[in-house]
């Protein structure tokens, strides 16, 4: 019989990691607070067409990756692959507009995607992000980029790079792409299935393809985006790289950055984390000022990120940027039997109430062994409690941190906790 397990390119999030993602989205809340972004949740499946008209049909991700099955009732049903989609199908069906004429939105959640797994590259990922809607000027691109440095200066992340670029509005892209398609053509034969493929499609593609030769020819011989701007076009990507040199973010030009998603216009970025190996983009977003009018909205620009969680996990680890983990233990109770049990229970669950971190034994072990445990969980006091702490009310408090002990009232406890705890009453 086949084991149970989970599916190819999915993972649980263990018990003694989780510590890692709350860490993270703890920093993030506070960032997101900041800037004064507010929080969005949408279902993690959508109607199809939402990402076929959305991300683009002839995307990897649409043509390719998704998971898209029916339903009993015959719609055609897909787990998300991606969230800017999904949150501009709910400014229109919510009509935010009517709301305010800007909304600032922030999102964590899971993704599904059906891609070749490796390090770093997941079918089910986790992506946080952010979504600005309703402003055309280069300012919102500059503080979505702002943002997103910020998040990983805020947790201490030093080996990474911001790459920008602009792909233009759209009428320049297609002058841009016949321009292109000219230059390539006298070398056409040396590129790969794919790009001859691609070649009378979306040739922009060509930019993201990995097969070493392509890249020579595109390095050679494709001519740079940005030097086929709108004079409008040129305008905006010059005010946004001054509002990042006012704020002292470096950035690499990167004219073969196009990304894979077809709804970007002008503004294109990705953060890359210079000691990942082949899934180096920590985070990618843009400008899509299109998206929204092509879902039947109203004529909204918008632009945004997003960012992988597991990406982010292993470029800190590599960094060495988690602590060891502690759950900040205040106190470990044991009692000696099921009376003693019953009687220190009532004590037990005050304290919790007050907000202390107490761990009651509950597999009946010997005083050693419960210590073993005690000081593996890093446990500041223990305590054991018999006949005769029950009839005194009092407790032999043993501090594993200082190797010291103290008799205590029951009704002092707390007062001794609080030298060292950290609790938040619940
Ligand atoms: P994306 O570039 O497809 O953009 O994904 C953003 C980030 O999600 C990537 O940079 C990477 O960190 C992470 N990621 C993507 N696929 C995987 C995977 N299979 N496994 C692990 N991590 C992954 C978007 O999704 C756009 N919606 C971003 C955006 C928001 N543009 C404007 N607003």
């Amino acid at each position: 019989m086949q084991k149970l397990r989970t599916i190819k390119g999915t993972h649980d999030i263990l018990p003694w990691e989780s510590h890692k993602w709350q860490k993270i989205e703890s920093v993030l809340r506070e960032v997101f607070a900041a800037y004064a972004y507010k929080e969005v949740r949408t279902p993690v499946f959508e109607y199809t067409a939402l990402f076929a008209r959305g991300v683009g049909e002839f995307s990897d991700i649409v043509s390719k990756e998704m998971y898209t099955f029916e339903d009993k009732g015959g719609e055609s049903l897909t787990l998300r692959p991606e969230l800017t989609a999904s949150v501009a199908r709910s400014f229109i069906q919510h009509n935010y507009q009517q709301e305010a004429p800007l909304h600032k939105l922030w999102y964590l959640g899971p993704l599904f995607r059906q891609e070749r797994p490796q390090a770093g590259r997941q079918r089910q990922f986790h992506q946080f992000g952010i979504e600005v809607i309703g402003s055309p000027h280069p300012e919102a691109d500059a503080e979505v980029i702002e943002l997103a440095c910020r998040v990983y200066r805020a947790l201490g992340l030093r080996n990474w790079e911001l790459h920008i670029n602009s792909i233009g509005s759209i009428e320049a892209r297609k002058n841009y792409m016949d321009i292109l398609r000219a230059a390539l053509e006298p070398h056409k034969d040396g590129l790969c299935d794919t790009c001859r493929e691609r070649f009378h499609g979306n040739i922009l593609r060509l930019f993201d393809c990995k097969n070493p030769e392509c890249g020579r020819i595109m390095k050679a011989h494709a001519p740079a985006i940005l030097d086929h701007l709108s004079p409008e076009d040129t305008e905006h990507f010059n005010a946004l790289r001054n509002y990042l040199d006012a704020v002292g973010i470096p950035y690499v030009i990167d004219p073969a950055l196009v990304r894979g998603l077809d709804y970007y216009t002008r503004t294109t970025f990705e953060i890359k984390g210079t000691a990942l190996g082949a899934q180096d983009a920590l985070c990618g977003g843009g400008r899509y000022d299109l998206l929204i009018r092509d879902l039947d909205g109203p004529d909204t620009p918008a632009v945004g990120f997003a960012a992988g969680m597991e990406r982010l996990i292993l470029a800190m680890d590599a960094e060495g940027l988690f602590e060891q983990e502690s759950d900040g233990l205040d106190l470990y109770i044991a009692p000696m039997d099921s009376r003693c049990l019953e009687k220190v229970l009532p004590l037990v669950t005050a304290l919790r109430e007050k907000g202390y971190r107490v761990q009651l034994e509950l597999l009946r072990r010997s005083v050693k062994a419960m210590l073993r445990d005690a000081n593996r969980q890093q446990v500041q006091w223990v305590a054991v409690v018999g006949e005769q702490e029950l009839e005194k009310r009092s407790m032999n408090l043993k501090n594993l941190r200082e190797n010291d002990q103290l008799e205590t009232a029951w009704d002092e406890i707390g007062a001794v906790l609080d030298r060292t705890s950290k609790r938040k009453p619940i």
